[in-house]
């Protein structure tokens, strides 16, 4: 096949060729195009492809660029075979979380592939079954001449199709156990992680290596680790994506959030020369702090010569001048005025002193974002008396449990004297009792969901010191499908946040940079208002205007992205924490864990302890717990 790939990464660490692009979506668009390149030559001189295909979020462009070259160039897929590397066991084609629904919705009912060149493992065979039905789909393979290109996202525990760990080189396609991990990570599609199936049928990883080439995509901060564990580690079968590794033609191709924990990017100066610059410099003076246990005042010029940073003592030393400059852009992003101080001087303060006070506007994807992620900033913007404005971009209704709407719908019922009211318990009830397991919820149910999360947010707020008319609900229509696949944005999500920000005219937003949500809404929710905000970069306003990222749940910044750190005394934490208690129907067990085994309240404490301590350790002062910011130019939107 073409290779489209300009370079390939540094190799020094990396034993699998690697590529990086800014964005999914690039990636995306460049791996569609290496397949279409194939498929059209194939074609032309009359000849098959045979594809491997995945399921799960990191395909889905793929898929959707490949549907569109169908449409708008004709690619023709009447002499592609498709195999799909899994399906869960025992599973009906038809189940929202079937993969042979997911392969329709997302790729076979767009194009002209001819129905009997598609193989997705059967999750409807009886148990006896399943062993020859394994057998005679590695025969099929070998009948249609082999896998051309595989496609393979990954899971955090490194597994390659459904290969858990234990998984060995030589294994072929058969019946295996899902990992409590995998099973945590596809609770949101299953609508609750006990509905997630124990068991899948997967083709081997000795029939994923025989593929001719093979693409492995990951996206996001929450795959970092285990793609740097893949591509840097040694070969296991502890992480079977490892074996990788050992197949000659296989390319990563990863976007920056997936990429970060890499080497080249996480401490580029060990890689090769690096353009040193203030933020690179913040990067690596704080890196090696923390590496050598040292504060960073403490830092001598050896331990730079030591760890690959001879160029920095060179060109900017000696090391005591770096230390002072670092430690002073450290000491400077601290602050305990997020909305600026008012009557001091700002020269070196993260926000501005005026105007004062500012318009805020606080993006928060779910209803409690805000809070869990920043909710001891929006106390204090709020106590400073700034006009703070909360954005709850979507409903959050996916997130609520059955048992928790009928106990909202009993308590109406038993307080209304109104027929129809008094009997919203018990049609509520039918509804349920109705409901398959895993299927979607009726229009009633979704609406009393959203409602709960309404009044939680509310509550939230008011605590917060945060006003109800300074309260907006967007429910942007995207998220509202009913399950954790989403819609595309359309113009009417669009125009809730444009409208908003016009109508507010902020000097200060605040939106969750934390992208690697697992069903995608932050990514989503961050998406939208980047593409509004770019749409105003000439207004006066918004020129004016400060767009800090938060982060919370599922991944911290890293201390050297920070640009504004808003310390926390004890007191403000206990605060912060009753304010996400008032999201009641998210605690204990929250619906959608992914990754969560513990409570929100408790990964806030974490994280914000946490950054407060590597503070201290690299010399600065000791607070009780940080929230961070880092700083986005609406120009680069
Ligand atoms: C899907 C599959 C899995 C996924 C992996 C990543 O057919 O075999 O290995 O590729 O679990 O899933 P996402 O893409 O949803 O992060």
């Amino acid at each position: 096949m073409e290779n489209t790939f300009d370079h390939l990464g540094q190799k020094i660490f990396e034993k699998v060729d690697t590529i990086i692009f800014h964005d999914a979506l690039d990636a995306s668009l460049v791996v569609a195009a290496d397949i279409a390149n194939l498929i059209h030559a194939r074609n032309q001189i009359g000849q098959n492809t045979v594809l491997g295909l995945a399921t799960g979020s990191t395909p889905v462009r793929v898929y959707r660029e490949l549907v569109r070259l169908h449409k708008e160039d004709g690619l023709s897929f009447k002499r592609v075979i498709t195999f799909n590397l899994d399906e869960y066991y025992p599973m009906q084609p038809e189940e929202l979380q079937s993969y042979v629904r997911f392969m329709n919705e997302y790729l076979f009912d767009h194009i002209d592939i001819p129905p009997e060149n598609v193989h997705i493992p059967d999750g409807t065979l009886k148990r006896e079954n399943v062993q020859d039905y394994c057998a005679e789909f590695e025969r099929k393979i070998e009948e249609a001449g082999g896998l051309d290109v595989q496609l393979l996202g990954i899971g955090r525990t490194g597994h390659v199709g459904f290969n858990e760990p234990g998984s060995l080189k030589k294994t072929r396609t058969r019946l295996v156990t899902l990992d409590e991990l995998t099973r945590a990570d596809a609770a949101a599609a299953f609508f609750g992680e006990e509905q997630v199936p124990r068991r899948a049928i997967t083709m081997g990883v000795g029939t994923i290596l025989k593929s001719k080439k093979i693409y492995l995509m990951a996206w996001g901060e929450a795959k970092a680790d285990i793609i740097k564990r893949t591509v840097e580690g040694e070969i296991t079968d502890q992480i079977p994506a490892t074996f990788l590794q050992e197949h000659e033609n296989t390319l990563f191709v990863l976007d920056e959030a997936a990429a970060s924990e890499l080497t080249r990017r996480k401490t580029p100066w060990l890689v090769g020369p690096v353009k040193w610059d203030d933020k690179s410099i913040r990067k690596a003076v704080t890196w090696l702090s923390l590496q050598m246990g040292k504060p960073v005042l403490k830092l001598t010029d050896k331990d730079y010569n030591h760890n690959g940073m001879s160029d920095i003592v060179t060109d900017h030393g000696p090391a005591y001048n770096v230390n002072i400059r670092v430690f002073n852009q450290l000491q400077h992003t601290i602050t305990g005025w997020p909305g600026g101080k008012p009557n001091a001087d700002d020269s070196n303060r993260p926000e501005r002193a005026l105007p004062y006070p500012k318009k805020v506007l606080i993006f928060s994807p779910h209803p409690d974002d805000d809070v869990i992620s920043m909710g001891g900033t929006m106390m204090r913007l709020a106590e400073h008396n700034h006009e703070v404005h909360v954005a709850y971009q979507t409903s959050g209704n996916l997130s609520v449990y059955d048992d928790e709407a009928l106990r909202y719908a009993d308590f109406v019922s038993q307080y209304s004297s109104h027929p129809d009211e008094k009997k919203l318990y018990s049609s509520l009830l039918n509804s349920v009792n109705r409901k398959e397991p895993g299927g979607i919820d009726s229009e009633l149910m979704l609406s009393i969901k959203t409602n709960i999360r309404q009044v939680e947010a509310k509550a939230a707020c008011r605590y917060s010191g945060i006003p109800d008319s300074n309260i907006h609900f967007l429910n942007m229509p995207f998220y509202e499908t009913g399950r954790a696949k989403k819609d595309d944005l359309t113009d009417k999500d669009y125009k809730l946040i444009e409208e908003l920000i016009q109508k507010v005219q902020p000097h200060q937003i605040y939106a969750a940079g934390d992208l690697s949500d697992p069903h995608g809404t932050h990514r989503i929710c961050w998406d939208a208002i980047r593409k509004t905000l770019h749409k105003f970069q000439n207004e006066s306003w918004a020129k004016e205007c400060n767009v800090w990222l938060y982060r919370g749940v599922w991944q911290d910044w890293d201390v050297s992205d920070i640009d504004m750190a808003v310390p926390l005394s004890p007191g403000e934490r206990l605060k912060k924490r009753r304010a996400i208690f008032k999201h009641a129907s998210q605690k204990d067990q929250p619906k959608y864990p992914g990754s969560m085994s513990r409570e929100f309240w408790m990964i806030a404490d974490e994280r914000t302890i946490q950054t407060a301590k590597t503070y201290d350790k690299l010399g600065l002062a000791e607070y009780d717990s940080i929230e961070g910011f880092t700083k986005w130019k609406i120009s680069n939107s």
